[in-house]
């Protein structure tokens, strides 16, 4: 049993002898470099929209009416607003949503009370301890509880993103698909794998009933909670690769704004 190893001299002490420690670490340092380049480019309030870069006439003479907008930056706001000066960047109207999502994540609670919170780092392992502590119950840690909300919002942003895919193929004469359309289209696509296997939408569509087999729509909702459970049991491997989706496509979409690479068109119908 765990408790028969745990070390109760001070945090981090344990008597297992694996590399415990290293998925913790690894946790910290990846969510540590993401928050560090969301919050840059978030307040870059640049290159977000190849068509309106530096790198613009290329983009014009390949003909594209729609965009290719980075997901930091989307839905687009195309405004200035200014404040003492300052030109806020319309990406922060946006953050608050998906990062609330993430934040308040089962899975990302999980990681993040372990790598940062150290309470515990791992199983079996001392974790900081206060006498206090009361968990999710009060401030500000019962905010988490709102999870459902922000599930509402980042369900929404999945269609959004997805307009976005469109709008890549929108040329003069006709549709096209670009290496861009494929990377905003990844994007799209494991952040639908993370965004549908969430808890609470696993509680929303399979919960709350007695009987799965009673009638038409309860065998509809089992069928459908049964597609949530399988994206569910991934969840975490979802969290992940959806993180570094979007980390890829805005990196992208910069590159292509900055001319240090061409978004190739593939084929044109
Ligand atoms: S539990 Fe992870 S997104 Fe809802």
């Amino acid at each position: 049993m765990a408790t028969t190893i745990r070390d109760s001299r001070g945090s981090g002490k344990t008597a297992r002898r694996d590399a415990w420690w290293l998925q913790p670490l690894l946790t910290a340092t990846v969510l540590t470099a993401f928050i560090i380049y969301a919050t840059f480019r978030t307040f870059e309030n640049d290159n977000f929209l190849p068509e309106l870069s530096r790198n613009a006439s290329a983009l014009w003479e390949s003909g594209r009416v729609g965009h290719l907008l980075s997901p930091f930056y989307s839905p687009l706001f195309l405004v200035d607003w200014q404040v003492m000066g300052y030109h806020v960047s319309p990406a922060i109207l946006i953050l608050p949503f998906p990062l609330s999502f993430r934040l308040t994540c089962y899975y990302y609670r999980k990681a993040y009370y372990r790598s940062f919170f150290m309470a515990p780092p791992a199983c079996a392992v001392q974790g900081t301890t206060k006498k206090t502590y009361r968990g999710e119950q009060v401030f500000p840690f019962v905010i988490q509880n709102l999870h459902r909300f922000a599930f509402y919002a980042a369900f929404i942003f999945i269609f959004i993103l997805a307009y976005d895919v469109v709008l890549s193929m929108k040329y003069v004469d006709g549709w096209g698909i670009s290496l861009g359309t494929f990377v905003l289209l990844l994007n799209v696509l494991l952040l639908a794998g993370y965004t549908l296997g969430c808890h609470s939408l696993r509680h929303l569509v399979g919960g709350k009933l007695n009987c799965y087999s009673c009638s038409l729509a309860a065998k509809t909702r089992h069928g459908l909670w049964k597609k949530v459970t399988f994206l569910n049991e991934r969840h975490a491997l979802y969290a992940w690769v959806s993180l570094f989706g979007v980390a890829l496509a805005d990196l992208y979409v910069r590159f292509v704004c900055a001319g240090v690479i061409t978004d190739w068109v593939l084929v044109k119908f």
